[in-house]
């Protein structure tokens, strides 16, 4: 068992944000959730955050996202304050009288390093402890190694040194591997070189680093994708990794049987699931907690939130969010369904029809112009052009209700509250306010009339 350190106690100032950079969103979560995600599944002993700029922020958004960490055997997160952010090695300090007892492995995870996979760690800590070494670290070979402290080591490949790069000479700075900023530590052995640090470097800060030279042995661990260890210091980092991310998680969907249509215009939450044989078009987003059913087709052109699509349906440019659509039923082009709509099977939702909280019963369409809102429909319901549910009187939202089998004419308006029973016919431009009962043909428009030979009288002037 290893105990985890996660370090998020640093302000990120070259993201030039005022949240704190962990907090930083990559596609469905924050990169410190993302950090603890990757170490959950070692299923470490303890799980130490370290906290300081705008603490509590970052503490809180953690606790209200713990369902993320779905395993119910993890242990609760403690949360260590580091108040004055002097460095990686001064945040680990804090920890000093925090863990007295403490005499097993820690692992240390930046914050700000979100794509690591759960099987590098287990290596990672598998070699530490194999090898009974004093420190292991995560290495890579990066192509462009820029911004990252370069790893140093002596003839039998054992780590001397980390030089950070702004403080490398121009030699050191041809060196590729570089540190990825996740270590193993045999804690008594970190713990008692950790008040040694001192702070001689360009930043004038505390390097967690720096503690290299004074432990025995320190290994490398060569990563096998580098990918994995990008670290997010600016915005351009950020979308670097949301580019990998999504190479991931659509590399993933199309090994499992679902197509993408281009999927460089395609993006997709790892939060998402795809059934097999589903086809996604260009310029579709999935986004949060969104299920789509075995071959629909989704796009171009759409948006689906938080939403369940079933099985053989189609959104054409539409935009779903919190909302749930079933089989066979065909969305768009131009809809927009949202705040917990639910749509039958066998539907149709066409063009420019808006469903606030509206629940369609099977075999019903609203295909043309429409806005369906607090609405209850019935099976094999006809909505006609233009029909809107008057719902909101300027204070309260009221319910629309129409039964099974009815049909409104074009232009109708339903004042909410108001119920149509089943197989009504509502005439075209009605404005209906009072409940309708089964069976009924409802007209409430101003009568046509007609004057024979009726024309307007020419005034003198305009001849
Ligand atoms: C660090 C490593 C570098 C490595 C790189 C990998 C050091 C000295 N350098 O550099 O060798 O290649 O990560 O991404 O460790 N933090 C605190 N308290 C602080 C300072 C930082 O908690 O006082 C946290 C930050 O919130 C962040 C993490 O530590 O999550 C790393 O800090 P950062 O300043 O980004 O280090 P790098 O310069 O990237
Ligand atoms: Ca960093």
């Amino acid at each position: 068992m290893v105990a985890v350190a996660i370090l998020a106690a640093g302000r990120g100032t070259r993201m030039k944000s005022d949240l704190p950079k962990v907090l930083h969103k990559l596609g469905s979560h924050t990169l410190v959730e993302r950090v603890l995600k990757s170490c959950v599944s070692i299923q470490p002993s303890r799980i130490i955050v370290i906290v300081g700029y705008r603490g509590d922020l970052v503490q809180n958004s953690l606790l209200d996202n713990n369902d993320n960490i779905d395993n119910d055997n993890n242990p609760t997160l403690e949360f260590v304050e580091q108040t004055e952010q002097l460095g990686t090695g001064h945040a680990i300090q804090q920890l000093l009288p925090y863990l007295k007892e403490f005499s097993e492995d820690l692992l240390v995870l930046n914050g700000d390093v979100p794509l690591l996979r759960p099987e590098t760690l287990k290596q990672l800590i598998d070699t530490h402890k194999e090898n009974q070494n004093s420190a292991t670290i995560l290495t890579a070979n990066l192509p462009n190694p820029k911004g990252y402290g370069r790893i140093f080591c002596d003839t039998n490949n054992f780590v001397t040194q980390i030089v950070e790069d702004r403080d490398c000479t121009t030699a050191q700075k041809q060196n590729h591997r570089v540190n990825a900023g996740v270590y193993c530590f045999n804690w008594p052995a970190l713990a008692k070189i950790l008040p040694e640090l001192k702070a001689d470097n360009d930043q004038k800060e505390y390097y967690l680093t720096d503690v290299v030279p004074f432990l025995n042995p320190v290994m490398a661990v060569d990563v096998n994708d580098y990918q994995e260890i990008v670290g997010i210091n600016d915005r351009k980092h950020l979308a670097t990794a949301y580019q990998i991310l999504q190479m991931r998680i659509k590399d993933n969907w199309m090994a499992a049987g679902v197509t993408l249509i281009d999927p460089d215009s395609i993006t997709i939450d790892d939060t998402v699931l795809l059934q097999r044989d589903v086809i996604i078009e260009p310029q579709t987003h999935i986004r949060g907690r969104s299920m789509i059913g075995a071959g629909s087709r989704i796009g171009p052109g759409s948006l689906i939130e938080n939403s369940q699509i079933g099985k053989n349906a189609s959104v054409l440019y539409s935009v779903i969010s919190d909302s749930v659509v079933s089989d066979n039923t065909r969305i768009g082009p131009y809809a927009h369904l949202r705040g917990d709509s639910q749509v039958g099977s066998h539907c149709r939702i066409g063009n420019f029809v808006e469903l606030k909280k509206a629940k369609v019963g099977d075999r019903s369409n609203a295909a043309h112009l429409s806005y369906l809102g607090d609405a209850t429909l019935g099976e094999k319901v006809n909505v006609g052009a233009g029909t809107i549910t008057a719902n909101y009187d300027g204070v309260k939202k009221h319910q629309t209700k129409i039964g099974d089998r009815s049909k409104t004419g074009a232009n109708s308006v339903l004042v909410a509250p108001v119920t149509l029973g089943e197989d009504v016919t509502v005439g075209a431009g009605s404005v209906v306010t009072k409940d309708v009962e089964d069976d009924s043909l409802v007209v409430a428009r101003a009568r046509q009339t007609v004057r024979k030979g009726w024309r307007l009288k020419q005034s003198e002037d305009n001849g």
